[in-house]
């Protein structure tokens, strides 16, 4: 299937070269426009898809349409494209333009899966959160996930769901960064090099995740098992409680969801 990304910024980049780089697509199989062309034509050079000129190219040119501009850009393009839609699946990545929203711009025809991707996605371990609500033809929705579903995982969400859980895992990678830096920062006080630091971290937070996600062992059941009594990991939980470590992460998601 050949698919038209309407924007190539930092996320459509992130799922672009994840697909070419595990063969899901071949470059012949991927347009994309955006506005500065000659930043556009450097992208295609370096990830390998097609670039195009304009808009109604990016959408002539192919059978999925890949929305990955800025929400407040979508309102004028699909004036610009809404003649070229119908035949066409249009899936959504824009923060904010569920189902319900491009029916209310488009009409009912309009065939669309809104989701909410994350950069991890770059490196094939996505979270891709799809709206339960959607208007692809069966087809075209088996197809969705299991493209996105080669660079991560695929997690189906009720409409009402759709902005915490973006909220968390499209937001997350940001705050996650945070995290990473901070105890890097820490171990560089202690005399580990700044470049080991980030790995060091970076692969406990890795290991970490993956142990608890692969056994489902309750997060505080691993975290009891690592604190001995009188030992030193306890007495760093104790100053990360006492630092606000949990309201931290609950002030973080409240700001996000009061945006
Ligand atoms: N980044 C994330 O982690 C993330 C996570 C979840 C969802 N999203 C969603 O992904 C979308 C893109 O985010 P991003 O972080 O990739 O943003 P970005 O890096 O700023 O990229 C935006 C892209 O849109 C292009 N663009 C600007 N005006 C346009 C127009 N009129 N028509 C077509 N394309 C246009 C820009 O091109 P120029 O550079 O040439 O101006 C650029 O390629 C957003 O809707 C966001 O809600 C992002």
């Amino acid at each position: 299937m050949t698919i038209g990304c309407i924007g190539m910024g930092n996320m459509a980049q992130a799922l672009v070269q994840g697909w070419l780089d595990c063969s899901a697509l071949t470059a012949g199989e991927v347009f994309a426009y955006a506005p500065n062309q000659e930043k556009l034509a450097k992208n295609a050079a370096r990830i390998g898809f097609c670039p195009a000129s304009s808009v109604r190219e990016a959408v002539q040119k192919a059978e999925v349409i890949l929305m990955a501009c800025k929400p407040y850009q979508i309102g004028s393009v699909l004036e610009e494209i809404r003649g070229l839609l119908p035949g066409k699946a249009l899936l959504s990545v824009a923060l904010g333009w569920d189902l319900a929203r491009y029916r209310e711009a488009l009409g009912d025809e309009v065939r669309v899966q809104f989701i909410m991707p994350n950069t991890p996605a770059r490196v094939g371990e996505g979270v891709f959160l799809f709206e339960e609500a959607h208007s692809l033809a069966p087809g075209e929705e088996a197809w969705a996930r299991e493209l996105f579903g080669r660079l991560g995982k695929v997690f189906v969400l009720p409409s009402r769901l759709m902005g915490i859980g973006g909220a968390v895992s499209g937001c997350g990678p940001a705050f996650v960064d945070m995290i990473i830096e901070a105890f890097a920062d820490a171990a560089v006080k202690y005399g580990i090099q700044r470049a080991m630091a980030y790995e060091l971290v970076s692969q406990t937070l890795l290991g970490s995740a993956r142990l608890q996600r692969d056994t489902g062992i309750h997060p505080a059941v691993l975290k009891d098992a690592v604190c001995s009594p009188g030992g030193s990991t306890i007495r760093g939980v104790t100053a990360l409680e006492e630092h606000g470590l949990r309201a931290a992460c609950q002030a973080a998601i409240d700001a996000v969801m009061a945006y």
